[in-house]
């Protein structure tokens, strides 16, 4: 979804706020753009595509500056366009608005802009923001202002024209005629203020800060922040001064760096054991002395007063929550729903007393989740976040907090986060289990070792890499793939499914294995790729038949087994051995594999991995 840079200081603001845009690309976006402010006037510049079109433009045309405004766009309302692209500006040309979220009732408001002479250059619900704000400052646009007159009036009318519009945004203002400041406000979209030495930010996620300071504040619905290099207040809904306690972030802009590898995917794919490792750090023994209950607010009592939990997520989150359903019913004996966070919203649902709601979501601000979680604590029932960003939204209104620990994950595609959020609803399952006396004290304790061991496995797991990459060189003009699995492995190929889609374009489906016959297998024709997961479970022999019906039919099966397995050696086209681990934790192992098949195969294609067309990695509007 939209980027939204801001700077304010004694530094030229092109360059910085390009390289913060450059590390909010993870995102997604269609077209980009930056104004600065300058000696009483406003330059704008914008252009459709990568940032390096925007780039190209700012070389032929530079713009000096020490206050700027950088936009990363994905469309929403309008195709992309430079016409589209932000930052948008008034009549006069002296207020710049750069904006993430969606203005639900912009018609009516640009309607009466019209009617009353405002000029539109662009198809977008934010254009009317910057004539909005020309209206409220009136003549106070002609007339003589000190600086802090200026100053109050820009923030004022900022605030005015939030109380007409209805929506979610995150945005940012700039005035000509009050220099080196910038108003930034927020709801139901992220924004985060950096607060640096004699120079101030603001962006929509952390990376695009941490080379100039680690020091942020969030912005919480309503607030407001009205900056300049030298100071930065905070505003409530009302205009009221609040105070707001920075936090410091606790790694580095490399974290969010490359680090050698191609790609974030493929690195953020070899992150997973040291990802599972921080998930798990501290949380697994001992199990009686409650620091789990400390850390999440999950207390044993919680645990064992719950009745049942519905789970809440979108996409990849979604496919882990399902995983986490077999979990919690099968070893904690607690009854589980799970649902996509857009569907739960709106249907309606009828929420029984003592439900623990837990929401998963990597970024913490997807908007159908974050809606869903709202829902949910209105009807009076607790939300536990299980989240991978500290800060964000979802958590922040949570009643209990899980946070996974896997670091910055910028590639659109999810995979470490996906292992993190396995390894936390692994994790719950054990200490409810163990709480609720529904898991025995050595069935806890063997879990527990078998999730500490994880990180190794994976590490071993990972040695497959080269025998993938064999695979996908033979599956890259598939049209058509197949992935099929059961139990907890049924949402691992569904998750595989996902991950090929959506960076290569190849059109796969997940299956129950079990459900092939009552449909799938039609689709089956000779040479048909067929992704197998029938690794060590209680119902291997059932896909062991499962992969006999697809392969009498023609398709050309590609298992994952458990080391040592030989009945398929003979019979699947390609065999991937993986290493032994319980049927329960094998998800965490089996995504792995089929992660670096998706990232091949769109590698081999020549596809965009890391910011695939049409996607964005925070789906902060609906
Ligand atoms: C996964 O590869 C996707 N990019 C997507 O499905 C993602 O998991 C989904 O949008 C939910 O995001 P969240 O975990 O940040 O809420």
């Amino acid at each position: 979804m939209c980027g939204i840079v801001g700077y304010a200081g004694s530094k030229q603001a092109v360059p910085i706020l390009l390289e913060g845009l450059k590390r909010l690309e993870y995102r997604g976006y269609d077209s980009a753009g930056v104004a600065v402010v300058s000696g009483g006037a406003l330059a704008v510049a914008r252009s459709v595509g990568k940032l390096s079109s925007l780039d190209d433009l700012l070389s032929r045309r530079p713009m000096d500056g020490f206050l700027g405004l950088g936009h990363t766009r994905w469309a929403t309302h309008g195709g992309p366009s430079e016409a589209n692209a932000h930052p948008h500006v008034d009549c006069a040309g002296r207020i710049a608005v750069i904006h993430n979220g969606i203005i639900e009732n912009y018609m009516p408001l640009k309607d009466g802009l019209a009617a009353r002479g405002h000029a539109f250059t662009s198809a977008t619900d934010t254009e009317v923001l910057p004539h909005l704000i020309e209206e409220e400052l009136g003549d106070r646009g002609d007339l003589p202002l000190g600086p802090g007159l200026a100053e109050a009036a820009l923030a004022d009318a900022v605030r005015a024209v939030l109380r007409k519009v209805r929506g979610a945004y995150a945005l940012a203002a700039v005035w000509t005629r009050a220099p080196g400041v910038i108003v930034a406000a927020k709801k139901d979209s992220p924004l985060v203020v950096g607060l640096g030495e004699s120079e101030n930010f603001i962006a929509s996620d952390v990376p695009a800060l941490l080379k100039h300071t680690r020091r942020v504040v969030y912005l919480e619905d309503g607030e407001s922040a009205v900056m300049t290099g030298e100071r930065c207040a905070f505003y409530d809904a009302l205009g009221g001064r609040i105070e707001k306690t920075p936090s410091v972030i606790g790694w580095d802009s490399a974290a969010a760096e490359k680090n050698g590898f191609r790609h974030f995917m493929l690195k953020e794919i070899h992150e997973q054991p040291r990802a599972v490792e921080n998930t798990l750090r501290g949380r697994v023994y001992p199990l009686d002395e409650g620091r789990f209950g400390r850390e999440t607010g999950l207390t044993p009592e919680l645990l064992r007063s719950a009745e049942r939990v519905h789970i809440l997520a979108c996409g990849t989150s979604w496919h882990a929550g399902i995983v986490g359903k077999y979990l919690l019913e099968r070893h904690a004996g607690l009854s589980a729903q799970v649902e996509t966070a857009s569907e739960f919203r709106y249907r309606r649902p009828v929420l029984a007393p003592n439900t623990l709601v837990i929401a998963i979501s990597q970024s913490g601000e997807t908007a159908d989740t974050l809606a869903a979680a709202r829902l949910a604590r209105a009807a009076g029932l607790k939300v536990l976040s299980i989240g991978n960003t500290l800060g964000a939204a979802i958590p922040r209104q949570a009643d209990f907090n899980f946070h996974t620990h896997c670091g910055p994950e910028c590639g659109v595609a999810s995979t470490k986060a996906f292992a993190g959020q396995l390894a936390a609803l692994s994790l719950l399952t054990l200490h409810a289990g163990a709480a609720r006396g529904f898991m025995p004290r050595e069935e806890a304790r063997e879990w527990g070792a078998e999730l500490q061991s994880l990180p190794d496995l994976l590490r071993r797991t990972l040695g497959l890499d080269e025998a993938i990459r064999e695979i996908a060189r033979e599956l890259f003009a598939a049209r058509h793939v197949l992935y099929i699995g059961r139990g907890v492995n049924y949402p691992t190929a569904m998750e595989g499914a996902l991950k090929l889609k959506e960076i290569s374009y190849i059109h796969a489906e997940g299956f129950a294995a079990g459900e092939m016959k009552h449909g799938p297998l039609a689709l089956i024709e000779p040479g048909m790729p067929v992704v197998a997961i029938a690794t060590r479970s209680d119902v291997l022999e059932k896909t062991l038949s499962n992969i006999e019906e697809a392969r009498a039919r023609g398709a050309r099966v590609i298992a994952l087994c458990t080391e040592g397995e030989r009945r398929l050696h003979g019979k699947a086209a390609r065999v991937l051995e993986l290493p032994a681990v319980g049927e329960h934790l094998s998800p965490i192992l089996n995504i792995l594999p089929l992660q670096l098949l998706a990232y091949h195969v769109a590698d081999l294609r020549g596809c965009d991995v890391d910011q695939p067309r049409n996607l964005a990695k925070s789906v902060t509007v609906e």
